[in-house]
């Protein structure tokens, strides 16, 4: 179903994530018929490039990071049509009075500002939509990660945002909340009446949440160095996945319902600082190794300097410290140049009790339910049964095995086709609100402050492995192990 009208503003307009995500994505929900003829999308940057330049560059990008079959010719001219450009500085006056222009003054359109620049650039655009009196009823800004690099810094960008536009017309990105299997984590909790009730401290042993990367650092390395793992991934993404997992029923999947039962996880978090940070957390930084391409080179040389502290690799055990969850450990890991690219949820179920079947059937094992985020999405759940044949009683633990791409033939479609259509509809559901991000980073900001008081530096590891041996140990301590699903 088509969407209303728009005018989508991109800054950053020649950067990668207009290139690789934002067009790519519009061009998709314009294939499938959801943006109607009226919608403009205007790219807006430093360079000064002609509104057929900008359109020639669109159209390079669709050719790279769109499929053949998807690229019909006839729709990637007909998105091409809907592009406007305007050279622009974004801390200075230039162009700005061309953007006024060209917007017009409809106040019944939809008018997204969507800034995919560096956050520093976040106070001063907004002071100039402000000024330049861009901010219609209808208008919204969406805001990449990160916001922020601490709380103190997260709030000076949220006050600068919000001192020209509403909460309600701000949409912060976590993409993570825009992928397909994240928001099956819902449906797979309360379309159910199988999990819920077992969804508590009393049936449920521990979950895991990995985020695992081939790729290094190469390209971003600059950013990168400036942030870690712990500020790129766990402020943001993880939390989210981890405040889904744990959060109470919400009334409705109203924006602010969904936001209020996140926010109450968020501030239940058991704090992590320096006299316990050394036994919750592990940080590596990966030297030369493998990756799927070939040999790889180690952090230090992608960032061409001979000493970084930055952490490419995060495992830590979080608690969440309420009535349902109160005992569970959290393992939560994430890290560059590791040994497979996976996702995954995995909530580990309690043992049974006690064991009628003796010695020779085998170890009776936990039930796993795992949540597949990327790639092969999908659903499994690990139960035990009996290895089939005459042998007696043996026992064998086998998943029950949903992959989406069996079940379903429709493609699912990318978080940021999703989200930016969130966004002209005006929904804030999968967004993330002001006082969530802060309080993910109140709960970030003492492990990284323990960490820059540590005298332990990053754990090195080879590229192409699972990260550091203290990861491993982080959760054998605990009598458990990471969930190998077979990769
Ligand atoms: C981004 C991080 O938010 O997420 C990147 O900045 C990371 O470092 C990326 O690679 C992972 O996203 P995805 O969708 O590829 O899992």
């Amino acid at each position: 179903i088509a969407v209303d009208p728009f005018d989508m503003v991109v800054f950053g307009a020649t950067g990668d994530l207009a290139a690789r995500k934002l067009m790519p994505a519009l061009f998709r929900r314009d294939l499938a018929g959801q943006i109607p003829p009226e919608a403009r999308i205007i790219g807006v940057s430093r360079s000064r490039l002609s509104r057929e330049e900008f359109a020639g560059k669109v159209g390079g990008w669709l050719a790279e990071f769109v499929s053949e079959p998807e690229r019909e010719p006839a729709c990637v001219q007909r998105f091409l049509t809907r592009i406007s450009y305007v050279p622009l500085d974004a801390a200075g006056e230039d162009g700005w009075d061309e953007l006024a222009r060209l917007l017009g003054e409809a106040q019944d359109r939809v008018r997204a500002f969507y800034l995919a620049v560096a956050p520093d650039l976040f106070g001063p655009i907004c002071e100039r939509i402000g000024k330049y009196a861009l901010v219609t009823p209808l208008a919204r800004v969406v805001v990449e990660k990160p916001v922020g690099k601490s709380g103190e810094t997260a709030r000076v960008v949220n006050d600068a945002v919000g001192a020209v536009f509403d909460e309600s017309q701000i949409f912060r990105i976590d993409h993570y909340l825009g992928k397909e299997t994240v928001q099956n984590l819902m449906a797979l909790r309360f379309a159910n009446a199988l999990f819920e009730p077992l969804w508590n401290a009393g049936h449920v042993d521990h979950v895991q949440i990995t985020v695992a990367e081939t790729l290094g650092v190469a390209g971003r390395a600059g950013y990168y160095d400036n942030s870690g793992a712990l500020r790129d991934m766990v402020q943001n993404h993880m939390l989210q996945l981890l405040c889904l997992v744990a959060m109470e029923p919400p009334t409705s999947l109203e924006a602010d319902a969904v936001r209020d039962e996140k926010l109450k996880v968020l501030r239940a978090l058991k704090p992590i600082r320096e006299g316990n940070a050394d036994q919750a957390t592990v940080r590596g930084q990966y030297k030369a190794g493998a990756s799927p391409d070939g040999a790889a080179p180690g952090y230090l040389e992608e960032l061409g300097k001979p000493e970084s502290q930055t952490e490419t690799f995060v495992a830590l055990r979080a608690e969440v410290q309420n009535w349902r969850w109160a005992g569970v450990p959290f393992y939560l890991r994430t890290g560059k140049r590791l040994a497979t690219r996976v996702s995954e949820i995995v909530v580990a179920f309690r043992p049974v009790p006690y064991s009628i079947f003796g010695a020779t059937a085998g170890p009776v094992m936990s039930n796993h339910l795992v949540i597949r985020l990327q790639p092969d999405e999908g659903v499994k759940l690990w139960l035990m049964i009996k290895d089939p044949g005459p042998g007696g009683m043996r026992l064998q633990h086998v998943p029950l095995d949903m992959s989406f791409a069996n079940s379903f033939s429709a493609r699912a479609p990318e978080a940021y086709e999703r989200l930016l259509m969130d966004v002209v509809r005006g929904s804030q559901t999968l967004f993330m609100r002001r006082d969530e991000v802060e309080a993910a980073w109140a709960w970030i900001d003492p492990i990284r402050e323990a960490w820059t008081n540590s005298e332990q530096p990053p754990r090195p590891y080879t590229a192409g492995t699972w990260g550091p041996s203290a990861a491993v140990a982080l959760i054998e301590r605990d009598g458990r192990s990471w969930h190998d699903d077979g990769y």
